[in-house]
């Protein structure tokens, strides 16, 4: 019985991130270093992960001298993805925070792998991001899912790379 409540809480766990954003399932491996090329940050830069998972991408980010601040709300994935990025901890830092309600530094690139219902809220965030931190624009990589209405400026096998600007129409 106890170890039928474990497993139902750890199911519940993962599964609660749906109504948030998006449950745990990282970018495929192969497509890591094609979103961080996309992203096309320079060393010194910082890339925003909203749902950093495992921490993949911002390790990988990080092996080129991009700094990363990721926000993931699963304390597992989270505990996780912090002893995966221990080596890179000058480079990486990770909030136990949903990232809806962060108050989000400022950056110089996006990524993210939600859900389609997301998008058009998070292209809502991202303007009033933008305004919050009087920046004009801001790379977005997003895995697999589509802002309506918005043409990406590259599509590369699902790995679409938008400019968000503070004069988006919404
Ligand atoms: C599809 S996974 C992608 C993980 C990682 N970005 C990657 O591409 O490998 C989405 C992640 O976002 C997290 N997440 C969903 N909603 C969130 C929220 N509102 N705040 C922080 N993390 C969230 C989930 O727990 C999950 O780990």
């Amino acid at each position: 019985m106890t170890a039928f409540l474990f497993g139902l809480a750890i199911v519940l766990l993962f599964a609660s991130a749906v109504g948030f954003g998006a449950p745990f399932l990282p970018t495929l491996r192969k497509r890591v270093e094609d979103a961080v090329d996309l992203l096309d940050l320079q060393p010194g830069q910082t890339m925003l992960e909203l749902g950093s998972g495992d921490g993949r991408l911002l390790k990988a980010a990080a092996k080129r001298g991009i700094y990363g601040i990721g926000y993931e709300i699963n304390p597992l994935v989270y505990l996780y993805s912090k002893i995966i990025c221990f080596p890179e901890r000058k480079y990486i830092k990770i909030y136990l925070k949903n990232y809806w309600k962060a108050d989000l530094p400022k950056a110089d690139g996006v990524y993210v792998f939600l859900l389609q219902p997301y998008m058009a809220k998070l292209h809502k965030f991202l303007v009033e991001y933008l305004k919050k931190h009087n920046k004009t624009s801001i790379p977005l990589v997003s895995f697999g899912f589509f802002i309506e209405g918005k043409k990406p400026i590259k599509d590369e096998n699902g790995m679409l790379l938008y400019k968000i600007t503070v004069s988006d129409k919404l």
